[in-house]
C-alpha cells in the first residue's frame, strides 16, 4: 500500500474517556477528605447505579474479571462444574471460569449480532452444566428470550457479562437483570469509566451479601466502616475473601459518569449512525441495525475487514489506521486461537468458524462521547483515503 499523509496531526487515542470537571472535583475533595479507599461514595455509587438499572442489588468492585470471578463463587460454581460462555469475548470471561475450578465451554457465535449463538449452547449443554455466560457483545443484547429458556429447560443459573452494556436493554428489561448476576466493567474504555472499577447487579440479597464480604478479604460486612467516626468495629473473617474492593476515588469518578450516561449514550449513537452512512460505500462489512425492541449500548464500532472486497488485509488495514493517527482495537481474536486455551483444553479455532472469521477481519474504530464532529469526520476521512489509495 501507498504511504499516504495523516489526516490528522495528533493522535486520536481509542477508547479515550470523557472527564468533565465534576468527576476532577469530586476526586479532590475526596482526597483532601482523607478517605480515599472504601467509603460512603462506593455505598452512593452502589446505589444510584442500582437504580439506574432497577435491580435489587449492587454491589460495586474493582472490575468486571471480579464481579464475574464472585459471581461464579457466590453461585457454588466450582471443580467438576462446566460453563457456557462466547468464543468471541475478552479473555477475561474465561479466566474467571477457570480460576472459579470450572470447566469453561465455548460456543460459536451469530454472525451477524457476533452474539452467542443459543443453538450452539445448547447443543454444547451436558450433564455438568452449572451456568450459561453470555456476553452483550459491543452493547447489543444477546437473545435473553432464548437463552433464559435454556436456562429454566435445563436449571442452569446466568451470569451475565455486561462489560459492554451498561445502558443495554432487551425487550424494555435492562442488561444484567435477566440472570442471576450482571457483571459491568467501568474500565477506561467503557461507556462509564472509573479508571478500573466493576459492579455486580444480583437478584438475592444473600449472594449480594457474600459478594461484597468476599470482595473485601471474607471480612464481615461494613467492615470498611471499622475506621469511620462510628467508632472502631472489631471485624471477623467469616470466608475466603479477596482485595476485590472498589476505593471511593474511584466511585467519585463514576457518580458523575453515571449523571451523564444517558447524555452520553445519545452521542455515540449519533456518532454511530454517522459511521453507518459515511462508510457504507467503503466496501467495509458494517454492523447491523439494533434488532426491534432493544436498546444497543453502541460501546464498540466494529467493522469487518474483507480483503476479497476491500483488496486490504485487517493487519494492514489496522496499521494504515495507527500511520493515519486514528487508533484502533480488535475485539476480539477468537478465544480458541490463543496458545494457552490451545494447550490447556484443545480447543481449535476451526471448531468455532463463525468466532474465528470474526477474529481475523474485525475492526473497531474509536466510538466514544469525547469525540468531537472533527475526530469523527478525520476518521470516515482515514478510512476513505485507506480503501482508495
Ligand atoms: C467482554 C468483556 N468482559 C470482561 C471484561 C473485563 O473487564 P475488567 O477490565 O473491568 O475486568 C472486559 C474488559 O475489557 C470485556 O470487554
Amino acid at each position: 500500500m501507498a504511504q499516504l499523509s495523516p489526516v490528522r496531526d495528533s493522535f486520536l487515542v481509542f477508547g479515550s474517556p470523557q472527564i468533565l470537571d465534576d468527576e476532577i472535583d469530586e476526586v479532590v475533595a475526596s482526597m483532601r477528605s482523607g478517605w480515599l479507599g472504601t467509603g460512603p461514595k462506593v455505598a452512593r455509587f452502589e446505589e444510584d447505579f442500582r437504580r439506574y438499572r432497577g435491580a435489587p442489588h449492587a454491589v460495586a468492585v474493582n472490575s468486571c474479571t471480579a464481579a464475574m470471578h464472585l459471581s461464579l463463587l457466590a453461585a457454588g460454581i466450582g471443580p467438576g462444574d462446566e460453563v457456557i460462555t462466547s468464543a468471541l469475548t475478552f479473555c477475561s470471561t474465561v479466566n474467571v471460569i477457570i480460576h472459579a475450578g470450572a470447566t469453561p465451554v465455548l460456543a460459536d457465535v451469530d454472525p451477524l449480532t457476533m452474539n452467542i449463538d443459543a443453538e450452539d449452547v445448547e447443543r454444547r449443554i451436558t450433564p455438568r452444566t452449572k451456568a450459561i455466560l453470555p456476553v452483550h457483545f459491543a452493547g447489543r443484547p444477546c437473545d435473553m428470550e432464548k437463552l433464559m429458556a435454556i436456562a429454566e429447560r435445563h436449571g442452569l443459573l446466568v451470569i451475565e457479562d455486561c462489560a459492554h452494556a451498561i445502558e443495554t436493554e432487551y425487550h424494555g428489561q435492562p442488561a444484567g437483570t435477566f440472570g442471576d448476576f450482571g457483571c459491568f466493567s467501568f474500565y477506561v474504555t467503557k461507556n462509564l469509566a472509573t479508571g478500573e472499577g466493576g459492579m455486580v447487579l444480583a437478584k438475592n440479597e444473600s449472594d449480594a451479601n457474600e459478594i461484597k464480604v468476599r470482595a473485601l478479604h471474607g471480612m464481615t460486612r461494613d467492615a470498611w466502616k471499622r475506621y469511620s467516626d462510628e467508632g472502631f468495629r472489631h471485624y471477623s473473617v467469616v470466608s475466603l475473601g479477596f482485595k476485590y474492593n472498589m476505593m471511593d476515588l474511584q466511585a467519585a469518578i463514576g457518580l458523575h459518569q453515571l449523571e451523564r450516561i444517558e447524555e452520553n449514550w445519545r452521542t455515540r449513537e449519533d456518532c454511530w449512525s454517522y459511521f453507518q452512512e459515511n462508510l457504507a460505500d467503503t466496501g467495509l462489512i458494517l454492523p447491523i441495525a439494533p434488532e426491534a425492541n432493544t436498546r444497543h449500548a453502541y460501546h464498540l464500532y466494529t467493522v469487518l475487514v474483507d480483503e476479497e472486497r476491500t483488496g486490504v488485509e485487517r493487519d494492514q488495514f489496522l496499521n494504515a489506521m495507527t500511520a493515519q493517527n486514528i487508533g484502533v482495537g480488535v475485539h476480539y481474536l477468537s478465544i480458541p486461537e490463543h496458545p494457552y486455551y490451545q494447550e490447556t483444553f484443545g480447543w481449535r479455532p476451526e471448531e468455532y468458524p463463525i468466532a474465528t472469521n470474526i477474529g481475523r477481519k474485525t475492526v473497531s474504530l474509536p466510538l466514544s462521547a469525547k469525540l468531537e464532529q472533527r475526530d469523527r469526520d478525520d476518521v470516515v476521512e482515514a478510512v476513505h483515503r485507506i480503501l482508495r489509495g
